[in-house]
């Protein structure tokens, strides 16, 4: 089929890359000139695992390009993915003027029948307001675009593996024509009958579900999915504060609620919070959505209180080991909101940097790929080639993102490189067994060991 995908960011470039190699014409387009320049010459705008070889192999096979105007790829296809980005506005609701503005141009010159299928994270009844701008304007007598919503769901970081092995695919359509569309669209994905870019063996691969609902109710599951994972989050950082209140210890509690069938363990994991371009905005905005219909999202609001919380605490405890922080030299391990990245928006370790900065303290930071995103945020910080040039000399180093290739550091080697071997794990990477082991001061989040010392202390008085 000729598929349009309108944004070239996360979302839209891994979709069309992906459609592109199930077989699909793809045409992606985006009015970012230079990032459209970057994938014309075969380089690519932003890292993510697997996906640089994607767009060479379609290109080349001529099953994907890449243009900075609508107009010349509306014309000629049937269905067009909306893709560009809704950050929040200053109140927290999603700002859709890149959607509404590509409705626009997609009015302006779409023939015939097209489906425009919005892929970007949008409140609820967003796909109304876009059958109602669709059936307003328009300039060819024969036009008619049907609305669709399929939201994603793929995790930076694994994103070209979740667009092949999706746990769901969630279409939201009131047309058989747009169901029947998309189900053709997503057929070798649903049946998983593609040559797998993954993985070498998939094996025996279950059909993926299709669930095909009201637009609404489309639009509604993405926001629900986010928060509650956000929730998930919040919930076990919670719980890791009351661990280092108490004397307990937040891994083994963690564990054993994720034990449970009806929980999981996943994203159960307490750290310095949530971060990048979806949990933080998507949950203001659906906070906003149930307040401007009148429903009790107080739930979700703590949620949000907790996640900026932790960048506090985190801080509170770098000022609690460093005492007076200025001029004192700070190791960072990790830029990026989640590793295999390199996104920083809304980055928790970028936020604990600029408070570094303004407590005067000098700041060296790494990461495997999130540097040049990180410059252009932070441009007076030093950047090193690796993790031991950021612990030369520093008096503590912050481990602000859970990267693998920190798990197999050669920690004696750090340990010497460093003025005073503290380390203060902002994503519990570490042991500190073998840390105490190695003679390091180690600091985490929730293991509750210095409150359960000062219990035991107390009883052996
Ligand atoms: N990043 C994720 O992990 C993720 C996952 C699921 C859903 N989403 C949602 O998908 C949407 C896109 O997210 P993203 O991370 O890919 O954003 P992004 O910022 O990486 O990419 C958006 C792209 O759209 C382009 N764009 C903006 N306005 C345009 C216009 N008028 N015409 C053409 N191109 C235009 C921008 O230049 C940019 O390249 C958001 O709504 C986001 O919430 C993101």
């Amino acid at each position: 089929m000729n598929i349009t995908v309108i944004g070239a960011g996360y979302v839209g470039l891994i979709t069309a890359a992906g459609l592109a190699e199930t077989g699909h014409q793809v045409v992606c387009v985006d009015d970012d000139l230079r990032k459209v320049q970057v994938l014309n010459s075969g380089g690519m705008p932003f890292y993510e695992p697997g996906l640089e070889d994607l767009v060479k192999r379609n290109r080349q096979a001529k099953r994907l390009e890449f243009i900075s105007r609508i107009e010349d790829a509306v014309v000629k296809c049937q269905a067009i993915f909306i893709c560009v980005g809704t950050p929040p506005l200053e109140n927290g609701e999603a700002d859709l003027s890149s959607v509404e503005l590509v409705a626009r141009r997609i009015s302006e010159c779409a023939r015939g029948y097209h489906l425009v299928i919005e892929k970007s994270t949008v409140p609820v009844q967003t796909g109304r307001r876009l059958q109602k701008h669709f059936s307003i304007y328009g300039n060819d007598s024969q036009y008619h675009c049907d609305v669709a919503s399929n939201p994603e769901f793929l995790r930076e970081g694994s994103g070209v593996e979740d667009f092949f092995h999706p746990d769901r695919i969630v279409v939201g359509v009131d047309s058989d024509k747009a169901a029947a569309l998309l189900g053709e669209i997503y057929k070798p994905v649903l049946e998983q009958t593609f040559a797998c870019p993954v993985h070498e063996n998939c094996g025996n691969r279950a059909r993926v579900p299709f669930v095909i609902t009201d637009i609404n109710s489309a639009e509604l599951i993405k926001h629900a999915s986010n928060s509650f994972l956000a929730m998930k989050i919040s919930f076990i950082n919670m719980i890791a504060d009351l661990c280092e209140a108490v004397g307990a210890d937040v891994g083994k509690v963690a564990e054993a609620v994720g034990m449970d069938k009806r929980i999981g363990g996943s994203f159960l994991r307490p750290g310095v919070g949530f971060g990048g371009s979806c949990f933080p905005k998507d949950l203001q905005a659906f906070v906003r959505v149930g307040q401007s219909a009148g429903c009790d999202f107080t739930l979700l609001h703590e949620v949000e209180q907790i996640n900026q919380r932790r960048v506090d605490l985190f801080v509170k405890k770098i000022k609690n080991e460093l005492w007076v922080v200025r001029g004192k030299r700070v190791g960072v391990w990790g830029l990026a909101f989640k590793p295999r990245t390199d996104d920083v928006r809304c980055s928790p370790a970028l936020a604990i940097i600029r408070r570094m900065l303004a407590e005067g303290a000098l700041v060296r930071a790494y990461d495997p790929q999130a540097m040049e995103k990180a410059k252009a945020e932070i441009p007076d910080i030093e950047y090193c080639a690796d993790a031991y040039a950021a612990a030369q000399g520093a008096e503590a180093i912050l481990a602000l993102t859970e990267w693998e290739e920190f798990l197999h550091l050669d920690l004696l080697k750090v340990r010497h490189l460093m003025s005073r071997p503290l380390i203060l794990d902002g994503r519990n990477m570490f042991s500190s067994a073998t840390l105490a082991g190695l003679g390091f001061e180690y600091v985490d989040i929730g293991s509750g060991a210095p409150a359960r010392e000062a219990f035991f202390d107390a009883r052996n008085v």
